[in-house]
Protein backbone atom coordinates (compact mmCIF):
# COMPACT_ATOMS: atom_id res chain seq x y z
CA UNK A 1 0.00 0.00 0.00
CA UNK A 2 1.54 3.25 -1.17
CA UNK A 3 1.53 6.44 0.90
CA UNK A 4 0.87 9.79 -0.81
CA UNK A 5 3.50 11.42 1.37
CA UNK A 6 1.44 14.48 2.30
CA UNK A 7 1.76 13.94 6.03
CA UNK A 8 5.36 12.78 5.75
CA UNK A 9 6.56 15.87 3.91
CA UNK A 10 4.45 18.29 5.94
CA UNK A 11 6.02 16.89 9.08
CA UNK A 12 9.46 17.20 7.49
CA UNK A 13 8.92 20.86 6.63
CA UNK A 14 7.54 21.60 10.08
CA UNK A 15 10.39 19.90 11.89
CA UNK A 16 13.25 20.92 9.61
CA UNK A 17 14.40 17.64 8.19
CA UNK A 18 14.06 16.13 4.73
CA UNK A 19 13.02 12.83 3.24
CA UNK A 20 14.99 11.52 0.29
CA UNK A 21 13.43 10.97 -3.11
CA UNK A 22 15.43 8.34 -4.88
CA UNK A 23 15.19 7.44 -8.55
CA UNK A 24 14.88 3.81 -9.51
CA UNK A 25 15.92 2.18 -12.77
CA UNK A 26 15.20 -1.50 -12.29
CA UNK A 27 14.64 -4.27 -9.79
CA UNK A 28 18.10 -3.98 -8.23
CA UNK A 29 17.77 -0.23 -7.68
CA UNK A 30 14.31 -0.65 -6.21
CA UNK A 31 15.39 -3.34 -3.80
CA UNK A 32 18.50 -1.39 -2.77
CA UNK A 33 16.38 1.68 -1.94
CA UNK A 34 13.74 -0.29 -0.05
CA UNK A 35 16.46 -2.14 1.85
CA UNK A 36 18.07 1.08 3.10
CA UNK A 37 14.68 2.52 4.08
CA UNK A 38 13.70 -0.59 6.00
CA UNK A 39 17.08 -0.94 7.75
CA UNK A 40 17.01 2.69 8.88
CA UNK A 41 13.26 2.57 9.62
CA UNK A 42 12.73 5.78 7.67
CA UNK A 43 9.99 6.72 5.21
CA UNK A 44 11.07 6.80 1.59
CA UNK A 45 9.99 8.17 -1.76
CA UNK A 46 10.86 6.09 -4.80
CA UNK A 47 10.53 7.89 -8.07
CA UNK A 48 10.35 6.87 -11.68
CA UNK A 49 11.40 9.26 -14.43
CA UNK A 50 9.89 9.04 -17.89
CA UNK A 51 13.20 7.68 -19.19
CA UNK A 52 13.46 5.06 -16.46
CA UNK A 53 9.86 3.96 -17.09
CA UNK A 54 10.64 3.57 -20.77
CA UNK A 55 13.72 1.53 -19.88
CA UNK A 56 11.71 -0.71 -17.54
CA UNK A 57 8.93 -1.29 -20.04
CA UNK A 58 6.38 1.23 -18.82
CA UNK A 59 4.84 2.89 -15.77
CA UNK A 60 2.81 -0.17 -14.88
CA UNK A 61 5.83 -2.49 -14.69
CA UNK A 62 7.75 0.12 -12.71
CA UNK A 63 4.89 0.32 -10.20
CA UNK A 64 4.57 -3.46 -10.02
CA UNK A 65 8.29 -3.80 -9.33
CA UNK A 66 8.03 -1.37 -6.43
CA UNK A 67 4.84 -2.86 -4.94
CA UNK A 68 5.81 -6.48 -5.41
CA UNK A 69 9.25 -5.80 -3.92
CA UNK A 70 7.60 -4.15 -0.91
CA UNK A 71 5.55 -7.30 -0.41
CA UNK A 72 8.41 -9.71 -0.99
CA UNK A 73 10.71 -7.78 1.34
CA UNK A 74 8.05 -7.23 4.01
CA UNK A 75 8.58 -3.50 3.94
CA UNK A 76 6.96 -1.85 6.96
CA UNK A 77 8.05 1.79 6.52
CA UNK A 78 5.90 4.20 4.46
CA UNK A 79 6.73 4.22 0.74
CA UNK A 80 5.66 6.95 -1.67
CA UNK A 81 5.75 6.18 -5.40
CA UNK A 82 6.24 9.33 -7.45
CA UNK A 83 6.42 10.07 -11.16
CA UNK A 84 9.52 12.26 -11.54
CA UNK A 85 9.54 15.12 -14.10
CA UNK A 86 6.43 13.89 -15.86
CA UNK A 87 4.88 15.61 -18.83
CA UNK A 88 1.10 16.07 -18.96
CA UNK A 89 0.37 12.68 -20.55
CA UNK A 90 2.72 10.79 -18.23
CA UNK A 91 1.17 12.46 -15.19
CA UNK A 92 -2.32 11.47 -16.32
CA UNK A 93 -1.19 7.90 -17.00
CA UNK A 94 0.43 7.54 -13.57
CA UNK A 95 -2.63 9.00 -11.85
CA UNK A 96 -4.79 6.42 -13.63
CA UNK A 97 -2.37 3.64 -12.65
CA UNK A 98 -2.44 4.61 -8.98
CA UNK A 99 0.96 6.13 -8.38
CA UNK A 100 0.60 7.85 -5.01
CA UNK A 101 2.34 11.03 -6.16
CA UNK A 102 3.12 12.70 -9.46
CA UNK A 103 5.38 15.53 -10.47
CA UNK A 104 4.05 17.50 -13.39
CA UNK A 105 7.05 19.31 -14.82
CA UNK A 106 5.81 22.16 -16.97
CA UNK A 107 8.92 24.31 -16.53
CA UNK A 108 9.55 24.49 -20.27
CA UNK A 109 6.05 25.87 -20.92
CA UNK A 110 5.08 29.52 -20.62
CA UNK A 111 4.17 30.12 -16.95
CA UNK A 112 0.45 30.56 -17.68
CA UNK A 113 0.32 27.24 -19.45
CA UNK A 114 2.40 25.50 -16.79
CA UNK A 115 -0.04 26.83 -14.20
CA UNK A 116 -3.16 25.85 -16.17
CA UNK A 117 -1.90 22.31 -16.82
CA UNK A 118 -0.74 21.97 -13.21
CA UNK A 119 -4.28 22.84 -12.09
CA UNK A 120 -5.72 20.11 -14.30
CA UNK A 121 -3.31 17.57 -12.88
CA UNK A 122 -4.08 18.71 -9.33
CA UNK A 123 -7.78 18.16 -9.95
CA UNK A 124 -7.33 14.66 -11.39
CA UNK A 125 -4.82 13.67 -8.72
CA UNK A 126 -6.64 15.05 -5.70
CA UNK A 127 -9.85 13.27 -6.66
CA UNK A 128 -7.89 10.09 -6.09
CA UNK A 129 -5.89 11.15 -3.04
CA UNK A 130 -2.70 11.45 -5.07
CA UNK A 131 -0.26 14.26 -4.29
CA UNK A 132 1.23 16.66 -6.84
CA UNK A 133 4.60 18.35 -7.21
CA UNK A 134 5.13 21.19 -9.67
CA UNK A 135 8.27 22.92 -10.92
CA UNK A 136 8.86 26.65 -11.07
CA UNK A 137 11.94 28.41 -12.38
CA UNK A 138 14.33 25.97 -13.98
CA UNK A 139 16.62 23.28 -12.61
CA UNK A 140 19.86 23.54 -14.59
CA UNK A 141 21.06 20.65 -16.74
CA UNK A 142 24.78 20.02 -16.62
CA UNK A 143 24.79 17.51 -19.45
CA UNK A 144 22.09 19.28 -21.42
CA UNK A 145 23.84 22.65 -21.11
CA UNK A 146 20.51 24.17 -20.03
CA UNK A 147 21.09 27.00 -17.58
CA UNK A 148 19.01 27.13 -14.45
CA UNK A 149 16.58 29.92 -13.68
CA UNK A 150 15.60 31.15 -10.24
CA UNK A 151 12.01 30.50 -9.22
CA UNK A 152 10.06 33.64 -8.34
CA UNK A 153 8.10 34.21 -5.15
CA UNK A 154 5.13 35.25 -7.28
CA UNK A 155 5.11 31.90 -9.12
CA UNK A 156 5.49 30.04 -5.84
CA UNK A 157 2.36 31.72 -4.48
CA UNK A 158 0.39 31.11 -7.69
CA UNK A 159 1.27 27.40 -7.83
CA UNK A 160 0.47 26.87 -4.18
CA UNK A 161 -2.86 28.63 -4.72
CA UNK A 162 -3.41 26.16 -7.58
CA UNK A 163 -3.29 23.39 -5.00
CA UNK A 164 0.13 21.76 -5.42
CA UNK A 165 1.32 19.74 -2.46
CA UNK A 166 5.04 20.19 -3.07
CA UNK A 167 7.02 22.73 -4.99
CA UNK A 168 10.29 22.19 -6.85
CA UNK A 169 12.08 25.52 -7.16
CA UNK A 170 15.01 26.52 -9.29
CA UNK A 171 17.48 27.95 -6.74
CA UNK A 172 20.75 27.48 -8.59
CA UNK A 173 20.55 23.69 -8.41
CA UNK A 174 21.59 21.54 -11.36
CA UNK A 175 20.81 17.97 -12.43
CA UNK A 176 23.76 15.64 -12.88
CA UNK A 177 27.37 16.28 -11.84
CA UNK A 178 27.97 19.86 -10.66
CA UNK A 179 30.49 21.84 -12.70
CA UNK A 180 33.69 22.95 -10.95
CA UNK A 181 32.68 26.63 -11.20
CA UNK A 182 29.20 26.15 -9.72
CA UNK A 183 28.07 29.18 -7.74
CA UNK A 184 26.18 27.26 -5.04
CA UNK A 185 22.55 27.38 -3.97
CA UNK A 186 20.74 30.70 -3.76
CA UNK A 187 19.69 30.72 -0.11
CA UNK A 188 18.25 34.23 -0.27
CA UNK A 189 15.71 33.17 -2.88
CA UNK A 190 15.00 29.93 -1.07
CA UNK A 191 14.27 31.87 2.11
CA UNK A 192 11.99 34.33 0.31
CA UNK A 193 9.99 31.46 -1.17
CA UNK A 194 9.90 29.55 2.11
CA UNK A 195 8.63 32.68 3.90
CA UNK A 196 5.89 33.11 1.30
CA UNK A 197 4.53 29.54 1.10
CA UNK A 198 4.23 26.78 3.65
CA UNK A 199 4.18 23.71 1.38
CA UNK A 200 7.18 21.36 1.48
CA UNK A 201 9.86 22.57 -0.95
CA UNK A 202 11.83 20.20 -3.15
CA UNK A 203 15.52 20.31 -3.93
CA UNK A 204 16.21 18.67 -7.29
CA UNK A 205 19.74 17.85 -8.37
CA UNK A 206 20.60 16.73 -4.85
CA UNK A 207 23.68 14.75 -5.93
CA UNK A 208 27.00 16.45 -5.37
CA UNK A 209 25.82 19.42 -3.30
CA UNK A 210 28.15 19.86 -0.30
CA UNK A 211 26.72 18.61 2.98
CA UNK A 212 26.57 22.07 4.64
CA UNK A 213 24.57 23.47 1.74
CA UNK A 214 22.14 20.56 1.82
CA UNK A 215 21.67 21.05 5.56
CA UNK A 216 21.23 24.80 5.28
CA UNK A 217 18.65 24.34 2.52
CA UNK A 218 16.75 21.91 4.76
CA UNK A 219 16.85 24.35 7.67
CA UNK A 220 15.22 26.94 5.36
CA UNK A 221 12.31 24.78 4.15
CA UNK A 222 13.56 22.07 1.78
CA UNK A 223 11.75 18.88 2.81
CA UNK A 224 12.36 16.57 -0.14
CA UNK A 225 15.80 16.06 -1.66
CA UNK A 226 15.99 14.31 -5.02
CA UNK A 227 18.93 12.00 -5.58
CA UNK A 228 19.68 10.18 -8.78
CA UNK A 229 23.21 10.72 -10.10
CA UNK A 230 24.79 9.97 -6.70
CA UNK A 231 23.52 6.40 -6.79
CA UNK A 232 24.50 5.95 -10.42
CA UNK A 233 28.05 6.98 -9.53
CA UNK A 234 28.08 4.67 -6.49
CA UNK A 235 26.77 1.79 -8.60
CA UNK A 236 29.30 2.44 -11.35
CA UNK A 237 32.25 2.68 -8.97
CA UNK A 238 31.46 -0.51 -7.07
CA UNK A 239 30.68 -2.39 -10.28
CA UNK A 240 33.90 -1.24 -11.93
CA UNK A 241 35.97 -2.22 -8.91
CA UNK A 242 34.33 -5.63 -8.82
CA UNK A 243 34.90 -6.17 -12.52
CA UNK A 244 38.55 -5.17 -12.18
CA UNK A 245 39.13 -7.39 -9.15
CA UNK A 246 37.36 -10.38 -10.68
CA UNK A 247 38.26 -10.09 -14.31
CA UNK A 248 40.21 -13.33 -14.36
CA UNK A 249 37.47 -15.43 -12.83
CA UNK A 250 36.93 -18.44 -14.99
CA UNK A 251 33.85 -20.39 -15.85
CA UNK A 252 34.37 -22.69 -12.90
CA UNK A 253 33.77 -19.75 -10.56
CA UNK A 254 30.74 -18.62 -12.52
CA UNK A 255 32.30 -15.20 -12.94
CA UNK A 256 29.65 -14.50 -15.56
CA UNK A 257 26.70 -14.86 -13.17
CA UNK A 258 24.69 -11.61 -13.31
CA UNK A 259 23.58 -12.14 -9.74
CA UNK A 260 27.22 -11.82 -8.72
CA UNK A 261 28.03 -9.04 -11.14
CA UNK A 262 25.18 -6.77 -10.04
CA UNK A 263 25.45 -7.34 -6.30
CA UNK A 264 28.32 -4.96 -5.35
CA UNK A 265 26.72 -2.05 -7.18
CA UNK A 266 23.37 -2.79 -5.61
CA UNK A 267 24.89 -2.86 -2.12
CA UNK A 268 26.71 0.39 -2.86
CA UNK A 269 23.34 2.08 -3.51
CA UNK A 270 22.02 0.94 -0.14
CA UNK A 271 25.17 2.25 1.58
CA UNK A 272 25.04 5.59 -0.26
CA UNK A 273 21.40 6.01 0.70
CA UNK A 274 22.04 5.28 4.36
CA UNK A 275 24.65 8.02 4.40
CA UNK A 276 22.29 10.42 2.65
CA UNK A 277 19.62 9.75 5.27
CA UNK A 278 22.01 11.01 7.96
CA UNK A 279 22.60 14.21 5.97
CA UNK A 280 18.87 14.75 5.57
CA UNK A 281 18.18 14.05 9.24
CA UNK A 282 15.26 11.79 8.39
CA UNK A 283 14.05 10.41 11.73
CA UNK A 284 13.26 6.75 12.26
CA UNK A 285 9.55 6.13 12.58
CA UNK A 286 9.80 4.21 15.84
O1 LIG B 1 14.50 14.53 -10.27
C1 LIG B 1 15.57 13.96 -9.99
C2 LIG B 1 16.64 14.68 -9.36
O2 LIG B 1 16.49 16.02 -9.41
C3 LIG B 1 17.98 14.05 -9.37
O3 LIG B 1 19.06 14.90 -9.64
O4 LIG B 1 20.63 13.27 -10.62
O5 LIG B 1 21.40 15.48 -9.88
O6 LIG B 1 20.72 13.78 -8.21
P1 LIG B 1 20.53 14.32 -9.57
ZN1 LIG C 1 14.91 16.60 -10.91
Amino acid sequence: YLDNGNQIFKDARKNHYAVGAYNTNNLEWTRAILQAAEETRTPVLIQVSMGAAKYMGGYKIAKDIVEDSMDAMDISVPVVLNLDHGDFEAAKECIALGYSSVMFDGHALPTDENLAKTKEIVKLAHERGISVEAEIGKIGENQGAEGGELASVEDAKAFVAAGVDKLACGIGNIHGVYPADWKGLNFDRLKEIADAVSVPLVLHGGSGIPEEQVKKAISLGISKVNINTEFQLAFQKATREYFEAHKDEDKANKGYDPRKLLLPGTEAITDAMKEMITWLGTPSID
